[in-house]
């Protein structure tokens, strides 16, 4: 199976590279199935029914979130009833929406977890690491693959996540800091890993933001709004092919400025 993954969609913008590189990237490398991080897909914070569907419409197959799935309102009248959608499965039981689904294609059951992390995250949530034990526990047994978008500040959260997972789930990829890391990898056991995707947004931004907005919050320390850059714009995602034989990884970036 090859599964592409895309990091957090920023906006307007992130959607507009989506729409102008996924198609032909479908046609070149041919996944099977596709993960993108939709948090900040509707306007930089949360997402919508219209921008859930926009999202699918381009063959995205499960669509994870983060800290900011609860940011537009509508979420609640809608998150319920979308399988394909995933907030962070450490949330308490209560919460609305779920945080694993499995998932069919091409005979394969996939099962995709969206687990947050704990540092410097501002969230009381459980254990991401028992959270990650009591899914895998329940499902193990019933399906071929098990995908991770690990939604987290630390890179050292994530770095310790991936190992104590290894030769569990077949991928963990971090999503949250906007910026990719350079480290993906096969670990040991054979998970493929990498500590963030990275975003698919505005070349020219502040973790996809327009870039005066942080620097006047970083000079004055106020609360000021943030909206999405526009301008050019680069899509981040990760490619990881794997069957009984061989693992691969591979990290890509277009861009268009
Ligand atoms: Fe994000
Ligand atoms: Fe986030």
């Amino acid at each position: 199976m090859r599964f592409l993954i895309i990091g957090d969609v920023i906006g307007r913008t992130g959607r507009k590279a989506l729409k102008e590189f996924l198609p032909s990237l479908i046609d070149q490398e041919k996944p099977d199935f596709i993960i993108a991080n939709g948090e900040n897909a509707a306007g930089g914070f949360g997402i919508t029914k219209k921008v859930f569907d926009e999202l699918i419409s381009l063959g995205i197959d499960v669509i994870t979130s983060g800290n900011h799935i609860w940011d537009k309102k509508e979420i609640v009248q809608f998150i319920d009833q979308e399988e394909r959608l995933l907030r962070p499965a450490n949330y308490p039981p209560s919460a609305l929406g779920r945080g694993y689904g499995i998932y069919k294609k091409k005979d394969k059951k996939i099962a995709v977890i969206n687990i947050m992390g704990r540092v410097f995250m501002g969230i009381p949530l459980d254990c991401p690491f028992r959270t990650f034990d009591e899914i895998y526990e329940r499902i193990k047994d019933s399906v071929d693959y098990i995908i991770v978008d690990l939604h987290a500040e630390a890179t050292s959260e994530k770095m310790a996540f991936g190992y104590y997972v290894d030769g569990r789930a077949d991928i963990v990829f971090g999503t949250h800091s906007h910026v990719p890391t350079a480290d993906e990898q096969i670990l040991p056991k054979g998970t493929a890993y990498i500590t963030d995707v990275g975003l698919t947004g505005a070349v020219h931004s502040v973790i996809g933001m327009k870039i005066e907005q942080p620097i006047q919050k970083f000079l004055t320390g106020m609360p000021i709004k943030y909206d999405v850059a526009t301008g050019g714009y680069l899509f981040h995602g990760l490619l990881v092919e794997k069957d009984e034989k061989k693992t691969e990884i591979r990290r890509i970036k277009i861009k268009k400025e």
